[in-house]
């Protein structure tokens, strides 16, 4: 008789615990309502202010720290953002290496320890707190695959100094060093090396049981000891499928990761280990429509594979057309329509959009390292900045289609078939409707949305919240839209709309 209160009080501190972990953690559910704001926290902004030059060819730290970061964000939260992804965290290889200094925290020496460059871990830890009290999350990149040391010889195979790479520290935690040379060829690319012999970075060993649970332990106790919401993981598909869904258990919060791919069906099954992936296959067709007027329909196709393939279908990736790795779209094309319209697209589909900081301030940095630029020198304008703009009407109106409509979340964006299929793409998530066209400033592409699409009624008044412009179904409820200058429209019933919000109040026909 007396094991049973013991017994069932046991059973309800468990139940508190669990139930505290779940409030505590963040669970892709909780992301998915987000938009995320990526950071190179090298480049973003200094604790002090001050505005240092920063020669971003040299490849070299520029100051950035977690400190500057805790005071620009009301930057960030006026866009309209509720999460920040973070370059990585942890210790790197430290001085001039082959490939320049460690400034973007890819090249992990020690798992255990900061970067110093970055700050301290109060810092960190206030970054943390800072955000989690205006409701914003903190997501931290991490590397898992590799760590990195620069070569102590050049004769083959190389030496390194092991004691370096905590907490392995032997040749025995890494794979035998040959570099990937056949990417079809999958066991190549999970454990032979990516880098070059200047710069090699070293392929951990997760076939082997103690490094794997030593990787599994770490995850678990840094989540915890930054309160991190968030993971996005670094090079996933060189690390078996199998190491992963223990991973992201331990992890114990959203992870996605960065599957280097523009193939559906070789990306899907990384979304059934990690909760999802960043969306590489669908960036790859926005990429190419926008900047050398690839055919807008493949967007939708590879959107529709990806629904169907992903687990998750595409709820849970990460949505972008930038990132510290590709040239940005601005390198590439100087209209401003096209800009425009590709930088609409991570925001109007079913994943979480992403925005890599400067495309807000129209930076124009072609391949790394020229993507990487300081952003200090922009002032952080906020003011006659279309761009900035741009992102808050699209955050703001995301925002809105998820709390008007309960639904938006759970229902899978859908293609309205255009008779300009390659020059346009019109995209309904009810409540919203994203019209968008490659076509550039002089376009005079249009859209027809049929009664047939089942999406409007007879003389509906429609709200471009891009620009608060209107447009009407005629009496059959049949929609036509032209482009204005190429620019795209984010369209939402104007009844849907109050005269007392934030979003094109003077044209609101709602309460
Ligand atoms: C695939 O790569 C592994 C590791 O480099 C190698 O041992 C194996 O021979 C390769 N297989 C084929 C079929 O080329
Ligand atoms: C596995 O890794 C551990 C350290 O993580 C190391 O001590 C051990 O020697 C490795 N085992 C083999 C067979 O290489
Ligand atoms: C739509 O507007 C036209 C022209 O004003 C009008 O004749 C028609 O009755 C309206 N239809 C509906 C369903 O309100």
């Amino acid at each position: 008789m007396l094991n049973v209160p013991r017994c069932a009080s046991v059973a309800i501190l468990v139940l508190q615990l669990l139930l505290s972990a779940m409030v505590a953690a963040a669970p892709a559910d909780q992301w998915t309502k987000r938009s995320i704001y990526q950071i190179v926290t090298d480049r973003f902004a200094l604790g002090d202010g001050t505005s240092p030059s920063c020669n971003i060819g040299e490849r070299k730290y520029c100051g950035g720290t977690w400190q500057g970061i805790i005071d620009k964000l009301d930057y960030i939260q006026e866009m309209g953002f509720d999460a920040i992804w973070i370059s990585p965290i942890v210790e790197n290889v430290e001085g001039v290496t082959d490939g320049g200094e460690a400034y973007h925290g890819y090249w992990a020496q020690n798992i255990y320890s900061l970067n110093p460059h970055f700050g301290t871990a109060d810092d960190l830890r206030s970054l943390s707190n800072a955000l989690h009290q205006r409701n914003m999350y903190l997501m931290v990149d991490i590397v898992v695959n590799h760590l990195v040391a620069v070569p102590t010889s050049n004769t083959w195979p190389q030496s390194f100094d092991y004691s370096l790479l905590q907490p392995f520290g032997g040749s025995n935690c890494f794979h035998p060093e040959c570099f990937i040379s056949d990417y079809n060829n999958q066991t190549d690319v999970e454990q032979c090396w990516l880098g070059y012999s200047g710069l090699p970075l070293l392929d951990l060993d997760t076939e082997n049981a103690t490094t794997v649970n030593t990787m599994y332990s770490w995850i678990k106790d840094l989540v915890s000891d930054y309160s991190i919401d968030g993971l996005r993981v670094d090079t996933v598909k060189h690390v078996r499928k199998d190491f992963w869904p223990e991973f992201a258990a331990n992890a114990g919060v959203y992870t996605v990761g960065e599957v280097l791919i523009g193939d559906v069906p070789y990306a899907a099954p990384y979304t059934n280990g990690l909760d999802s992936i960043l969306d590489y296959p669908t960036y790859f067709a926005v990429y190419n429509a926008f900047t050398s007027g690839g055919n807008m329909a493949t967007i939708a196709d590879m959107v529709t594979q990806a629904q169907d393939q992903y687990n998750h279908g595409t709820f849970y990736v990460g949505s972008f057309v930038e990132n510290q790795d590709n040239p940005r779209i601005p390198s590439i094309v100087s209209d401003n329509s096209i800009i425009r319209n590709a930088m609409t697209w991570p925001f109007i589909n079913d994943g979480i959009p992403i925005l890599y900081y400067g495309q807000e301030q129209g930076y124009k940095g072609g391949n790394d390292p020229a993507n990487r630029e300081a952003l200090w020198p922009s002032g952080f304008n906020t003011e006659d900045n279309p761009l900035f703009a741009h992102v808050q009407a699209l955050n703001a109106a995301r925002k809105y289609a998820i709390a008007s409509s309960p639904a938006f979340l759970l229902s899978k964006a859908r293609f309205i078939p255009q008779s300009s299929a390659s020059s346009t793409l019109a995209v309904s998530k009810s409540p919203l409707l994203a019209l968008l066209t490659n076509g550039g400033s002089s376009s005079t592409e249009s859209w027809s949305i049929p009664n047939s699409a089942g999406l409007y009624s007879a003389n509906e008044t429609l709200v471009d919240v891009l620009t608060c412009n209107t447009v009407s179904t005629d009496a059959d409820g049949n929609l036509n839209v032209m482009a204005k200058n190429g620019m795209p429209q984010v369209l939402i019933p104007a009844r849907l709309l109050s005269p007392s919000g934030s979003l094109c109040a003077g044209q609101a026909q709602g309460l």
